[in-house]
């Protein structure tokens, strides 16, 4: 396993529509545990192939409900509600915005054993793979920001969720 660097905006890489992938192979299971320990490296809550300079697609999540998901080539088939939070990524360093999603989502994807799975979910993690999928075909959250986009000390101190803290906080 090794640590990956990281893209940030402004790399071409990020805007990209990722492939999907078709057969699990050494190379995908290499870049799968590459991917997972940037992502704890980093206190991400996600992290998006094309995060790392691979378009593919391929993310993995763990916003700390006692799951680590791998999805390949995850599609949202189902959603409902609206919900506005602030949100970070990794790729956009020490920054967080305000963006409203789907309150509740519904995935189809294949896990690493290129088997199908659903998740259903609400709260931080339907936030999390609309965010991780959006990186997959070429958009960052900072296209959704309503507002500013602030600095992590720039934050009013109410409306920071502790998930986002700069220093042991989530980043997708
Ligand atoms: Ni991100």
């Amino acid at each position: 396993m090794a640590l990956r660097e990281v893209r940030t905006e402004g790399d071409p890489v990020l805007t990209k529509e990722c492939k999907k992938i078709t057969k699990m192979t050494p190379r995908t299971e290499e870049l799968i545990d590459d991917m997972l320990e940037t992502m704890y490296e980093y206190n991400g809550c996600g992290l998006a192939a094309s995060q790392v300079g691979i378009l593919r697609q391929l993310v993995v999540i763990d916003v700390d409900d006692g799951n680590q998901y791998v999805l390949i080539n995850p599609e949202i088939v189902e959603k409902s509600g609206e919900e506005t939070d602030y949100e970070g990524c990794l790729s956009v360093p020490g920054m967080r915005g305000k963006v409203t999603r789907a309150g509740k989502v519904k995935v189809r994807a294949l896990d690493r054993s290129m088997e199908p799975i659903e998740i259903e979910a609400e709260g931080l993690l339907a936030r999390c793979l609309q965010h991780e999928i959006d990186h997959i075909h070429g958009h960052l959250y900072t296209e959704l920001v309503e507002g500013e986009l602030l600095s992590a000390d720039e934050m009013p101190e109410e409306e920071e969720p502790e998930e986002f803290l700069p220093e042991s906080g989530e980043e997708a």
